[in-house]
């Protein structure tokens, strides 16, 4: 492509088999990023519905790093505002979570109801027949900006760009598939938030939960206990154009294989005090025991055993993400079910016993990356295409997203 402001004349080879570092690090990669991506025709996770169930809850949420707050209106309906006053910009909205009959901007006091409407300006006709809003000041043209909202068993996406699909089409049929396996209609309970800043660039996380290559050989706690191995039955999956993924992989045995000879963090003498941290119960249909879905562009669901979450990605600058950790199970859980899933949720998280590694991992990417612009990453177990493939060698679902990213930033 010929580049619009100059700032993309650097090279990237054809394919997808290689990623230039500039991607992780260009400033002006990341503002492209914000308008094509993030503020484009794309569904962007913005809450559970079970998080606003009455009418007049409220969330705050990031779409980007654009702050938007989620609304409940009294008619039950689910809004996706914009948290910047329609007046000189200010962002009204300062708690997490709560429940209110309307916003009031606290700088000059502009009031919004639930579906961001401007209902009320003070001084709007002046005090004493002095100064107020022009007389052709109408409150209609200056409601909050409104995103796209959809929302799918208990799911709520928005996206700024009106020319969205239906979530479904977006999907494509085999992530649907997916997506309705873990929100099959059943009303969701929130067991609770984590929340962490990673020091790297938010493909970096993506990149992490399509590369099925490092789970087999960074996670001693995996690798050990059987939760996730390369010699196990497993798949990876993508829709069409390769954007959503899913890795699928089913619980093995604590045993040595031909495999675990190349896992140097296999380690056959370890033991749990408290098996019951690892012990799965069985939930869904079919056998397999943990599947992954990333979906384009903020979100992965995730399901290892029985602790499932919802993992938002908020960008933050070419060189750092947050990443919001909302973990859930179904409001008719018995009380065992949801303490296994609240135990099992010590896998996760910021100090979580496998995703630690993962942080620490993107960040000393960031640290190599960063410096070497100019060099790019190889991208070829599994070969130079992305496909699905009913086994986990292969990095054929990061090549998917790279794929597609090219296409979307028009690199
Ligand atoms: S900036 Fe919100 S009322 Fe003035
Ligand atoms: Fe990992």
């Amino acid at each position: 492509m010929e580049p619009t402001d100059g700032s993309f004349s650097r090279n990237w080879p054809a394919g997808y088999h290689r990623v230039p570092f500039w991607l992780y690090s260009d400033p002006a990669v990341y503002e492209r990023e914000q308008q094509r991506i993030f503020s484009g025709p794309n569904w962007c996770y913005a809450a559970l519905s079970a998080e606003i169930p009455q009418p007049g809850d409220f969330k705050r949420s990031v779409v980007g790093d654009k702050p938007v707050v989620v609304t409940r209106d009294k008619e039950g309906g689910i809004n996706v505002v914009v948290n910047r006053c329609a007046h000189r910009g200010v962002q009204f909205c300062r708690r997490d979570f709560g429940n209110a009959s309307d916003f009031m901007c606290p700088y000059h006091q502009w009031t919004y109801d639930l579906k961001g409407n401007l209902r009320g300006v003070p001084f709007r006709r002046g005090l004493k027949q002095q100064g107020g809003m022009p007389e052709d000041f109408k409150l209609e043209e200056h409601a909050l900006q409104r995103l796209q909202v959809t929302e799918r068993h208990g799911v709520i996406f928005a996206a700024f760009d009106p020319h969205v699909p239906s979530l479904e089409e977006y999907l494509g049929p085999s992530m649907l598939f997916y997506f309705d396996r873990v929100f099959d209609g059943r009303e969701l309970r929130v067991l609770g938030y984590m929340r962490q800043r990673i020091r790297s660039n938010w493909k970096l996380m993506f990149e992490n939960i399509k590369d099925p290559y490092h789970a087999s050989l960074l996670h001693v706690f995996l690798v050990t206990f059987g939760l996730f191995r390369a010699d196990q039955p497993s798949a990876v999956k993508m829709d069409e154009t390769g954007r959503h993924a899913v890795l699928v992989s089913r619980r093995g045995e604590q045993k040595a294989s031909e495999g675990t000879q190349e896992m140097k963090s296999f380690r056959a003498n370890f033991t749990l005090t408290d098996p019951t941290l690892l012990t799965p119960v069985k939930e869904f249909p079919g056998d397999a025991t943990v599947v992954m879905q990333t979906l384009w562009p903020n979100l992965i669901v995730q399901q290892q055993s029985n602790t499932l979450a919802m993992r938002q990605l908020v960008t933050r600058g070419p060189d750092a993400f947050d990443l919001l950790w909302t973990f859930f199970g179904y409001a008719d859980d018995s009380d065992e079910m949801t303490l296994l899933r609240l135990r099992q949720a010590n896998l996760m998280g910021p100090s979580g016993l496998v995703s630690i590694d993962d942080s620490e991992m993107m960040e000393l990417s960031q640290h190599g990356i960063g410096q070497y612009p100019d060099a790019t990453a190889v991208i070829e177990l599994g070969g130079r295409d992305a496909r699905d493939e009913e086994h986990m060698v292969t990095e054929a679902p990061v090549r998917g997203f790279y794929k597609y990213y090219r296409e979307a930033m028009d690199l």
